[in-house]
């Protein structure tokens, strides 16, 4: 399977969002990347439904929401009618994790959940086949521009190893610090989709790093 690059506005140009977002939309990237965050579940704010409906404006192309905030049940629905295609949602202060997943499904939207770099992969076991998506999260969330923690790279296969366990055709997403330099490391461990924010943003011509992560 091609690698699925998903770069996330969290690096983007607020004042200049329909620029970048037409930008994505041209580039190569099948996904984009759209960090919500409460204040709460991370220290940071960013932005919520307004922005999302905005983006959608923009583009055609799959809206990934990364939900880092506190009891996400309460929004399923707003998201989906701000134009999200998929949900991920943190395994970490979340007790039904089942019943939240099928509930995204019945939404008509693709489900993932995220585990924050401390926890291990096993908590996913039973869900795994319900899921479409596991989000190994590569920093602590809550910023943009961190540095990759090294041991993730163990995480994403074991994740592997316990996906083939199971039978489920679930994909791994790698989140945080993810750019050229390690980007094929990271594939080669087993990652599906990389999500790159400041690798993309940061640089001198964000198509052509888009292209150049494709190529990797
Ligand atoms: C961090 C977010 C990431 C962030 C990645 O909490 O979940 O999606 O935007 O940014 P980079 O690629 O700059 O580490
Ligand atoms: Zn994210």
């Amino acid at each position: 399977m091609k690698t699925i690059i998903a770069p996330s506005v969290l690096s983007a140009d607020f004042a200049h969002l329909g620029r970048d977002v037409e930008m994505l939309h041209k580039s190569e990237a099948q996904w984009i990347h759209i960090d919500v965050m409460d204040g709460v579940f991370v220290p940071n704010i960013s932005f919520g439904f307004p922005i999302l409906q905005a983006i959608r404006k923009h583009t055609t192309k799959f809206c990934d929401v990364h939900l880092m905030i506190v009891q996400p049940e309460k929004y399923l629905k707003q998201f989906k009618e701000a134009g999200a295609d998929h949900i991920t949602l943190h395994f970490e202060g979340n007790w039904h994790l089942d019943s939240i997943i099928r509930e995204i499904k019945s939404l008509g939207m693709s489900a993932g959940v995220a585990l924050n770099p401390g926890t291990p992969v096993e908590v996913l076991k039973e869900v795994l086949p319900l899921l479409d998506v596991v989000l190994i999260m590569s920093v602590n969330p809550g910023f943009g521009g961190q540095k990759f923690i090294p041991y993730t790279i163990r995480k994403i296969k074991e994740c592997k190893a316990l996906i083939a366990s199971t039978n489920a055709s679930t994909k791994i997403q790698v989140d945080g610090g993810v750019g050229l330099a390690n980007a094929k490391e990271i594939v080669e461990a087993g990652a599906d989709i990389l999500v790159a924010g400041n690798a993309v943003f940061g640089s001198e011509n964000p198509t052509e790093t888009i292209s150049n992560l494709m190529k990797l």
